[in-house]
């Protein structure tokens, strides 16, 4: 199979104005963290997901970093956080000393479960003065990170209700979920801040890089100086915090920009691909294929399919064979050796979607014949 044949999950696709912005850049020089893209980005990017403020970085996992610092988690509180993600959010959580609390999944959306969260809670917390407290740890629960799982929207409404009801932070990591609506507002503008993710197998794509969204003043100009090194005097370079190196550069904003231009024709191709997937997989006894709520328009980051029985390593090496890249879903976070020990609540849907599913591609790169390409082979495997 020669590399051109190759179908992968989700590649880059630039077609717009990507070269001829680049471009202005290395003509005029501004190719580092300040510039009219960065600017313009930041400006076009509130405005499409309807957002006060935006604040560019260098990728979705300083996003988070940013949102758990200045959303006010401190060292040692306890975060709670879907077990089925991939690690960024977890890690984040790490980064700001704080530690995470496991929970399952809901598996209409894959998000993490709002039920699941209140019997964790009922379980093994006390609730007092306005203080959560994990009986397990003797530790504050302080927030909840919310992470829309392969471009689908979690359960918002109840989500936030849980958030409110025990004066939980709450961020949301919209990484895989640029575009993605929930009962038609934007994945990402829920929460007090919102995090996304450019990285190069995303929807938009600056080949890395990341975004802040927020409707909070304060807590835009606190997620900008917090990124810029906390700077606070440009000339005799005072700083009033340890602050961090993690503003996007011009050329990424640049393609970032470019790829904003035409995002809603990014995501009409490869929601055409899930429709496809569906129509073609939806009868097919044996597997089952993972769609959207009403309420949610998802923007078909991946797709992912389930098998009825344990058939994913054999399925995983069939189509590999065929040159077509597919992936399991994340392993369990509650199961890698650094994260091991902390809580967790029951975790039983996570753990057998796990084990059932894999991603299929769904890039906007493929033509008819690849999405072809992709149904005859999952149908040829099913079939023998
Ligand atoms: C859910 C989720 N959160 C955070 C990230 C981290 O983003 P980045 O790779 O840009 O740091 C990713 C993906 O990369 C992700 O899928």
């Amino acid at each position: 199979m020669n590399n051109q044949n190759y179908i992968s999950l989700s590649e880059p696709f630039l077609q717009g104005n990507e070269k001829k912005y680049v471009n202005e850049c290395l003509d005029s020089g501004w190719i580092s963290a300040l510039g009219k893209f960065v600017t313009d980005f930041e400006r076009n990017f509130a405005s499409y997901t309807g957002s006060q403020y935006a604040v560019a970085v260098v990728n979705g996992t300083s996003a988070l970093h940013l949102a758990l610092l200045t959303a006010g988690v401190s060292a040692n509180d306890e975060v709670f956080i879907p077990t089925l993600t991939f690690i960024a959010p977890v890690n984040a959580i790490s980064y700001a000393n704080a530690h995470p609390v496991f929970i399952d999944i809901d598996n209409k959306t894959l998000g993490i479960s709002p039920d699941a969260v209140e019997e964790f809670i009922s379980e093994n917390c006390d609730y007092k003065n306005g203080v959560l407290t994990n009986r397990l740890t003797g530790r504050k629960i302080s927030a909840i990170i919310s992470v829309h799982i392969l471009g689908h929207s979690c359960r918002m409404a109840e989500i936030r209700e849980l958030a409110e009801k025990y004066k939980l932070k709450w961020i949301e990591d919209a990484a895989e979920a640029i575009g993605t609506l929930c009962d038609g507002k934007h994945a990402g503008t829920f929460a007090e801040i919102g995090c996304f993710s450019f990285n190069g197998n995303k929807t938009l794509t600056t080949g890395g890089g990341g975004m802040l969204v927020t409707d909070n003043e304060y807590l835009a100009k606190r997620l900008r100086h917090l990124s810029t090194q906390a700077k606070s005097d440009e000339l005799y370079y005072t700083h009033d915090f340890v602050g961090y190196n993690y503003r996007m550069s011009n050329i990424q904003a640049a393609i970032g920009l470019a790829q904003l231009e035409y995002i809603e024709k990014t995501i009409a191709a490869k929601r055409e691909i899930q429709a496809r997937y569906t129509k073609e997989f939806g009868s097919i006894e044996g597997i089952s294929i993972f769609n959207e709520q009403p309420w949610c328009r998802s923007n078909c980051w991946l797709s992912l399919i389930s098998f009825t029985s344990d058939r994913r390593a054999d399925f995983i090496s069939f189509m590999q064979s065929k040159g077509i890249q597919v992936r399991p879903l994340w392993e369990l976070n509650n199961r890698h050796p650094m994260y091991k020990n902390c809580s967790h609540g029951n975790l039983s849907n996570a753990e057998n979607l796990y084990e059932k599913s894999v991603c299929i591609p769904c890039s906007q790169k493929m033509t008819m014949a690849d999405t072809d390409r992709v149904i005859a082979a999952v149908k040829s495997f099913i079939k023998a």
